[in-house]
């Protein structure tokens, strides 16, 4: 099992790491937020850390990327979860916005949680991004997303990203400017937390 916990000490020694914050949150928070069996998309994933540590903890994970990064995560996710997991998790491309309906049709695919570290830069995809998280995120999904504050451009995203969803800040990490965030679609989150905690 990584210990997220470890490594979250040296997080200002190393690069500030998003997925690290968010690994914490789901490590220290299992029961609370329960992965156990629970349907999970990573959007951004990267090297794959947030996919491997909810799959460690009992999810369905599907880790997504763009195109050319999915040597590495893939090669990444198995050699950190193989025979070490309930489930095996899957490596699938996510390149926002496009063709969401024809490999995640809304029909078929349900999310219990969308996960999401350090998504939001200076990229030129915030509406393709907007998009995804719209499309995948049915009314009973939660929205796990650690965000860094960097310039106001970026900042504005959370704004358009509160036309759609309800947002609320489950840890803040003041000195590396990174928030994590809890997020549902608007009107949900209330009758979600009164069946469960996270
Ligand atoms: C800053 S990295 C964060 C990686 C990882 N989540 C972490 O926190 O370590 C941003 C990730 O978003 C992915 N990304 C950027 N633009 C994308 C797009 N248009 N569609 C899908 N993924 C994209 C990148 O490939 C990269 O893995």
């Amino acid at each position: 099992m990584i210990r997220a916990h470890k490594v979250l000490a040296l997080i200002e020694a190393i690069q500030p790491t998003h997925a690290l914050v968010l690994c914490y949150f789901l490590e220290t928070n299992s029961k609370q937020c329960n992965l156990v069996d629970k349907n999970v998309i990573e959007i951004g994933a990267g090297t794959g850390l947030v996919s491997i540590v909810a799959s460690l903890l009992g999810a369905f994970v599907t880790a997504t990327d763009l195109p050319e990064l999915l040597g590495n995560l893939q090669h990444n996710v198995l050699q950190n979860t193989k025979q070490k997991c309930k489930h095996q998790p899957c490596v699938k491309e996510l390149s926002w916005g496009i063709d969401l309906e024809k490999n995640f049709p809304r029909s078929s695919c349900h999310f219990d949680y969308i996960m999401a570290a350090d998504v939001v830069y200076h990229h030129p995809f915030l509406d393709e991004l907007l998009l995804t998280f719209d499309h995948l995120c049915k009314n009973d999904t939660v929205i796990l997303w650690a965000m860094k504050f960097r310039l106001e451009n970026e900042n504005r995203f959370v704004d358009r990203f509160q036309t759609l969803f309800d947002l609320e800040i489950i840890s803040n990490f003041p000195s590396l400017n990174i928030i994590l965030y809890k997020a549902m679609r608007k009107g949900r989150m209330n009758a979600r937390s009164s069946k469960l905690k996270i």
